[in-house]
């Protein structure tokens, strides 16, 4: 099958089973300030699970564009060198909100895998919820009996709170979770380790494939789980992983997925894939990382020098980097791959084909300018080779050049070694850790609780159309802390502001506390769905007006 087919088939099964067929949401989340990019297929029904709004239906099932530059294995600096993790990745996933549970969901997980993709049930092992004392939750014994069913008990493994109990975040609705995994190594490999001892355990060819998280409580700020009103479905399987499970390769960079990609970046580059190991590790890279730009700019993102349009400039900078270094490309090259993505993907998400000329305009920009920085950076390095001519290459100066030019530090110390030179490593990790840290430090958001003033309230009534300026009150805030700052965000229940296309650029506004006139703050205002949320500030039980600028 190719990867098209893979897809429809997991929709059409779930559409034989009910369930409703929906478009994925943005990859760039544009409603919630935990988070910058979509990094689950559930992120579009949390307000449901949360029982914070009506449920269109009882089931649902899609295929999400997800993103992740952060964990162990989407650390950003790792993707590319190995052959299954990535930036930009589908999730297919099917749902039910207080319809099925535990059985159902597993029954439908086995069924679509050995009977649709026809997929040896010998090479598959599956885990459950061992429990957990601290959290005082025990081991999901209900799940075990279900997959009994299906598996020998040899197949069927007990894991911890971290494999085994899904977590939107800090904060959210969570619950214990069985996941499926496949050993596709060769029967002597096989016949050496069993596959069980190899289940979480970072092996590239014994792989999770599929989620199931039975989606029972909320986390709350505190750190207690709260019931959710009722029970629910949450699933989620990696796409490109398997399309390289049914398409019988060891590398998801080898299915079809990302093949005309790397085809077409060897031919620009005038290499072969698989020829020279760290040439392949550019041209994953590059592919990998074309996905994420271009999918972020189709849902109107633009790289910059904040938040996730940063995340975007860093990803299609180091694949730059990657091309400069390792595929001799001097001149803008990236944007040339659009043509190939679009007539790939466009299909199944048309915003790639509704921006496609933008999304070219805008890689090729910032590749322009960023490879001026690149080559200004070399100007830099051939200074500091003038004016220091003995010795090793300071470490807080190949750190400069990594940060502030964009040099990967391997680009640096193969020119250093040019020079008969070498970089202080150690010095050039210390400042690295330094800045994640930092960097960490910065991005943290944390969110405490939603507090509702006026309860369950429903009816937010956007203005917009007709007026600039309302009456309105705050309905709940929550408090939010982020860069080590302490903000308040509000909801309110009229708004005339509405979030650009994109939602990269909302309205902006002044918000007057109607009993103290003196009182005017400008601020940042944004639609959220059917919500607004307003930082800064928050008046409690007030009449107030709220004029757009
Ligand atoms: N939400 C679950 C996950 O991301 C399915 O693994």
């Amino acid at each position: 099958m190719n990867s098209q087919e893979i897809r429809k088939a997991f929709l059409d099964f779930f559409q034989s089973k009910s369930h409703h067929i929906v478009s994925s949401s943005s990859i760039v989340v544009k409603n919630d300030p935990t988070l910058l990019f979509t990094n689950a297929g559930m992120n579009q029904f949390k307000d449901i699970f949360l029982g914070n709004v009506e449920k269109p239906y009882n089931r649902a099932a899609d295929t999400q564009k997800c993103l992740r530059v952060s964990g162990k294995h989407n650390d950003l600096e790792e993707v590319g060198h190995d052959t299954y993790h990535h930036t930009m990745f589908e999730m297919l996933g099917n749902w039910s909100f207080g319809d099925y549970f535990k059985k159902e969901a597993i029954a439908y997980a086995w069924e679509l895998l050995t009977e649709v993709y026809k997929i040896d049930k010998n090479i598959l092992y599956v885990t459950y919820f061992g429990g957990d004392e601290k959290e005082n939750l025990a081991a999901d014994e209900e799940a075990h009996q279900y997959w009994k069913q299906y598996c020998e008990e040899s197949h069927i493994l007990p894991g911890n709170k971290h494999d085994n109990f899904w977590e939107m975040g800090e904060i959210g609705p969570c619950g214990a979770c069985s996941e499926i995994h496949i050993d596709l190594r060769s029967d002597e490999e096989k016949q050496q380790i069993c596959g069980a001892d190899l289940v979480n355990k970072d092996n590239p060819l014994v792989i999770e494939i599929w989620n199931l998280v039975f989606m029972e409580f909320n986390r709350k700020a505190d750190k207690t789980l709260e019931p959710l009103k009722e029970k629910n479905i949450d699933t989620g399987m990696g796409f490109e992983r398997l399309c390289m499970v049914l398409q019988g390769k060891k590398s998801n960079y080898d299915t079809d997925v990302f093949q005309p990609l790397i085809q077409n970046i060897a031919t620009l580059s005038n290499n072969v894939y698989g020829e020279d190991a760290k040439k392949d590790i550019a041209m994953r890279v590059c592919a990998d990382h074309l996905r994420a730009v271009s999918f972020a700019i189709a849902d109107g993102l633009m790289p910059s020098n904040n938040k996730a349009g940063y995340v975007i400039r860093r990803i299609l900078r180091r694949a730059v980097r990657y091309g400069y270094t390792f595929l001799a490309f001097n001149e803008p090259f990236m944007y040339a791959l659009v043509d190939t993505l679009v007539e790939q993907m466009g299909e199944q998400f048309p915003e790639l084909q509704k921006n496609h000329g933008l999304i070219v305009k805008v890689i090729k920009e910032e590749e322009s300018a960023f490879l001026k920085t690149l080559a200004g950076g070399i100007q830099k390095f051939d200074k500091y080779i003038k004016d220091n001519p003995i010795g090793k290459i300071n470490g807080g100066f190949a750190f400069e050049l990594f940060d502030t030019y964009g040099f990967p530090i391997d680009l640096t110390c193969l020119m250093a070694k040019e020079q008969g030179r070498e970089v202080d490593m150690e010095a050039f990790e210390e400042n690295l850790k330094r800045q994640k840290e930092r960097s960490k430090n910065a991005a943290t958001i944390k969110a405490g609780d939603w507090v509702e003033i006026v309860e369950n309230f429903k009816d937010e009534n956007f203005v917009g159309y007709d007026e600039y300026e309302c009456q309105c009150h705050i309905v709940r805030y929550r408090q939010v802390e982020t860069k080590g700052q302490a903000l308040f965000q509000i909801v309110l229940d009229a708004t005339p502001m509405y979030a650009e296309m994109g939602g990269q650029v909302g309205d902006q506004g002044v918000l007057i506390n109607g009993e103290e006139k003196h009182v005017k703050k400008l601020m940042r205002l944004t639609i959220l769905n059917v919500e607004v949320v307003v930082e800064y500030i928050l008046y409690y039980g007030k009449k107030m007006k709220i004029i757009m600028l």
